[in-house]
């Protein structure tokens, strides 16, 4: 069957069975190496954070491309560090570039930088982070990718840096998001496409509940 695009994804009987398929074998990895640390933090370090399971990256990576095969992405934009691989999973499925913010101004930062503030409820502290002005431009439509999503801040300063490059923002995806968290709800609300691989809409310290998707 070809696959045609709606204003979402490419639908097809095999892709949905894919889909649905994939995420309930993301979710199972969740729930058989996931360990609920103080602070709601998830650590998945065992595939995602520290170690990374590339054939589920891949995959991971895979899905996002297919989520957003018609949306005429030219970037894809990430932050340092946890960020990169799914980022680049994604970028490489879809045959583009991945560029991530950085959290320092280093010296291969130069000419016109684009920066934004970010502060993270996690470590309770802001940060700045750049990007090269040579790399978002006007001229591209940029899919934000990265690991987790909890209140939102990061992809927020994301957001920002694409507004300020005058460049489309295509949507963020996203492979573990805290749905309790508010974050995607909240920028749902604000009518920004977030697609999240798994959503977490309960967690306690031995269970966790995903939202049906
Ligand atoms: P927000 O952007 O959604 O508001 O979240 P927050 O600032 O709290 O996130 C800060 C950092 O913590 C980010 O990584 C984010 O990916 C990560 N993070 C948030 N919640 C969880 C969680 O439950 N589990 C894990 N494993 N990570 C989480 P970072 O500090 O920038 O570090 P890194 O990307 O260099 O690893």
């Amino acid at each position: 069957m070809t696959p045609f695009c709606n204003n979402y994804n490419i639908i097809n009987v095999d892709y949905v069975l894919g889909e649905v398929i994939f995420i309930r074998t993301l979710e199972q990895r969740i729930l058989a190496e996931g360990r609920v640390l103080p602070g709601e933090v998830l650590k998945v370090g065992s595939f995602l954070n520290q170690q990374i399971d590339t054939r589920l990256i891949k995959e991971m990576g895979e899905e996002i491309a297919r989520l957003f095969a018609c949306n005429n992405v030219t970037k894809v934009l990430t932050i340092e560090s946890s960020g990169i691989a799914i980022a680049y999973a994604a970028a490489e499925a879809m045959g583009l570039p991945v560029v991530f913010a950085k959290k320092h101004s280093t010296s291969n930062l130069s000419g016109n930088v684009l920066t934004s503030k970010v502060f993270s409820y996690t470590h309770q502290q802001t940060y700045d982070i750049f990007v090269s002005a040579d790399y978002i431009t006007s001229d591209d439509t940029v899919l934000i990718v990265d690991d987790f999503l909890a209140k939102g801040n990061a992809l927020i300063g994301l957001i920002e840096i694409v507004g300020k490059a005058g460049a489309k923002l295509a949507g963020c995806a996203i492979a573990i998001e805290k749905g309790f968290q508010g974050g995607g709800d909240s920028l749902r609300a604000k009518g920004i496409r977030v697609e999240s691989l798994a959503i977490i809409d309960k967690m306690t310290d031995d269970s966790l509940e995903f939202r049906p998707q």
